[in-house]
């Protein structure tokens, strides 16, 4: 795969490289946004199915990116709306104890402390070890070990969101239903470029908001729930969500009965008109590419760019541990944050600042161009020393 910033806008001098705060918008998705946007100049031509037809295209691309039925995909405004109808759907006569890793999203570990709080249950934290030699396998080795028969739920982002550790979510999901523990991902940060198997991985939810790694706009996203949540009770009671919602003509037969399968998790008003051809178009163009794809390009980016720093006095987490699009790098300790900061910003080089680090995320629209430049940047910075 050869760099795709030709579909996008973004002007020729700016590196960005944070797609992990938000990703730029593609021509494309741009374009399906203004038409949804322009179709209500003229409500005439908006017929009952339209209400739910690209809807439908959203919940099939993802459910192929997730590898389950598209029955079982919800549309939802954001992550925590997501999580909060998987937790009050939990059951909570099996274990005591909720896990969270440390320095989570706070959208993930804000739903648990609720959850334990209303329950009476206990929150456990894994912190990352503080170490740098292999800090991600023995980080998911402590994971590991916490998961046991107290265990009612384990919430985790599928990498990490700060530094892209990378979290092996098949041996966790296995440890999970050994011990009949419920497990929520948040897929926010990795799904769209590394593959995942919400069955091969024994995950029960997997939430993700849309405008990240799915290319999509904000105040979208998209959740997978198993079919232990089928017969669960949604946040509200959107018409729109019951079985006879496409017949318009007799919405006031009341009926008890759900659309099937996930149908019951998705937000009221979730056919909007202006978002939802704009995920699909953008969820059609990652499944073009094909995430096989997506990720080695990011690697092809990544890698060389991580032997370098490790050349040169900066800290990265190890290969086998690292996300192929995000790298968390570790600043020489005699490097002022602040004026690393403006020597990126002087250059037009989008990161974020995590403390003492940068995130540096990359994607289909970043070319070699773009890594050169940071790391022209960051070897100014330490000659500076
Ligand atoms: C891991 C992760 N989850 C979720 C979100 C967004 O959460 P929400 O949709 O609740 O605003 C982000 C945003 O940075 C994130 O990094």
């Amino acid at each position: 795969m050869h760099h795709q910033r030709h579909l996008f806008q973004l002007p020729d001098d700016v590196h960005y490289l944070n797609g992990a705060y938000m990703s730029p918008l593609m021509k494309s998705v741009e374009e399906a946004g203004i038409e949804g946007m322009q179709r209500k100049r003229n409500p005439s031509g908006i017929a009952p199915a339209d209400f739910f037809e690209d809807s439908v295209t959203v919940r099939s691309c993802f459910a192929q990116i997730v590898k389950c039925r598209p029955e079982q995909i919800a549309i939802i405004p954001s992550v925590s709306y997501g999580l909060a109808s998987a937790m009050r759907n939990l059951p909570v006569d099996i274990g005591q104890t909720a896990i969270v890793v440390g320095d989570e999203f706070p959208s993930d570990y804000y739903a648990v402390e609720a959850w334990c709080k209303d329950n009476d249950k206990r929150i456990q934290i894994v912190k990352a070890p503080e170490v740098t030699q292999q800090r991600g396998e023995r980080w998911n080795q402590a994971i590991l070990e916490s998961i046991n028969v107290d265990t009612a739920v384990l919430v985790l982002s599928s990498i990490h969101w700060t530094d892209g550790t990378i979290f092996d979510l098949r041996a966790i999901g296995q440890r999970c239903r050994e011990v009949n523990a419920r497990f929520i991902v948040d897929g926010t940060q990795s799904v769209g470029v590394m593959p995942i198997d919400v069955g091969a991985y024994n995950i029960d939810v997997l939430i993700c908001a849309g405008y990240k790694w799915l290319l999509g706009p904000y105040s979208i996203g998209v959740a997978y729930y198993g079919g232990f949540f089928n017969e669960g009770s949604p946040i509200e009671e959107a018409w729109v969500n019951r079985s006879n919602a496409r017949d318009f003509s007799a919405l006031t037969l009341y009926t008890n009965e759900y659309t099937p399968g996930a149908g019951r998790y998705n937000a009221g008003e979730y056919g909007n008109f202006i978002l939802v051809p704009m995920l699909a178009a953008s969820l059609k163009q990652i499944l073009e590419w094909d995430i096989v794809n997506i990720n080695a390009y990011c690697r092809s980016l990544t890698q060389p760019l991580a032997a370098w720093l490790v050349g040169n006095g900066y800290t990265v987490e190890d290969d086998q541990a690292r996300s192929p699009h995000i790298i968390g790098v570790g600043m020489p300790a005699a490097l002022d944050m602040d004026k690393v900061v403006r020597q990126l910003q002087e250059r037009k080089i989008y990161v974020s600042r995590r403390g003492k680090a940068i995130r540096v995320s990359a994607h289909v629209y970043n070319s070699q161009k773009d890594t050169d430049a940071l790391v022209d940047a960051l070897s100014a910075l330490r000659k500076s020393l």
